[in-house]
């Protein structure tokens, strides 16, 4: 049997706590990396990568149910046909060594590598060594297969960011878009001269006046333009249309919290999330 630190039990580490709705979110990525490792494990990919940005301590409680489930790290690292390479990034220092101390007791042969800083910087490193790995021609074989997994709590990630990953040849990105946070706080950046924390995220100050054309409509068209063109600038990388790849989220109130969307340059990559996501209903809401 598992250690008890990777079971969905108490084991006396801190956890984060989440949401119920929010467990929807872990069961997507469980179902999306089952069929992901055990449909390429064969292939001649030189090494199946998953690379998670934001990994918190390994363990959500979930509220009200009190639930506990694996967290989304621990998901990627306990999947019955293993990565061959696995890249976590926590900022903060107790989620960071509650999640060390719980990889730690991992059996796996998956090679770990921590990363206890702002994913911003770490993307860097991560990017060059799954380089490293991709730089030699070795006859037979491809290059790496990489999914990176972007669950941040609002703006966190920079587009910088995500074009680092993208450079990668074959990088399938799962990105969670905090709709909440971000109509609730786009009125007050919008005529901001400085540059914010929604330059960064979008990469560029279009979203400014996308922003000014759609809020008199109200927050649901606000949410629908920024998705759609966060969506667009994956497309400009490359990403085939992924406005049908989309999973909206929504709590007990019927506000729209998340959105899931995922971006590949493959089909079958793509049938693997539509798969994946058939898992989840989203409960009829009051
Ligand atoms: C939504 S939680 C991640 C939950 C996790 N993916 C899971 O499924 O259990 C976001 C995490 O990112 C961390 N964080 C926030 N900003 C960060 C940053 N810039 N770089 C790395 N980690 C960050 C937070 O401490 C928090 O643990």
């Amino acid at each position: 049997m598992a250690h008890i630190y990777l079971r969905n039990d108490e084991d006396g580490l801190p956890t984060r706590t989440s949401q119920d709705y929010a467990k929807d979110k872990l069961t997507i990525l469980k179902e999306y990396i089952s069929r992901f490792t055990t449909s390429m494990k064969d292939k001649k990919w030189r090494a199946l990568n998953y690379i998670d940005l934001q990994a918190g301590p390994g363990k959500n409680r979930f509220s009200p149910s009190g639930y506990l489930l694996l967290g989304s790290p621990l998901i990627a690292l306990t999947t019955r046909f293993s990565f061959d390479h696995l890249f976590l990034v926590e900022m903060g220092q107790s989620n960071f060594n509650a999640l060390e101390k719980r990889v730690g007791a991992s059996q796996s042969n998956a090679s770990v590598q921590l990363y206890n800083e702002d994913c911003n910087r770490a993307v860097n490193r991560i990017v060059e060594h799954i380089s490293r790995l991709d730089s030699r021609y070795l006859v037979g074989e491809w290059p790496s297969l990489n999914l990176a997994f972007l669950d941040p709590e609002g703006l966190e990630i920079e587009w910088i960011t995500v074009e680092k990953l993208a450079s990668l040849n074959r990088m399938d990105l799962i990105i969670n878009f905090s709709t909440s946070g971000i109509t609730r706080n786009a009125g007050q950046y919008a005529d901001l001269e400085v540059e914010t924390v929604f330059d960064r995220f979008f990469g560029t100050r279009e979203w400014r006046s996308i922003y000014r054309q759609t809020h008199r409509h109200g927050s649901t068209a606000v949410r629908r333009a920024l998705i759609d063109f966060y969506l667009s600038r994956l497309k400009e990388m490359g990403y085939v249309e992924t406005k049908r790849q989309e999973k909206e989220f929504k709590n007990q109130r019927n506000v729209q919290v998340y959105t899931m969307i995922f971006a590949s340059k493959h089909d079958l990559a793509i049938q693997f999330w539509n798969d994946a996501i058939k898992h989840v209903v989203q409960p009829k809401l009051l």
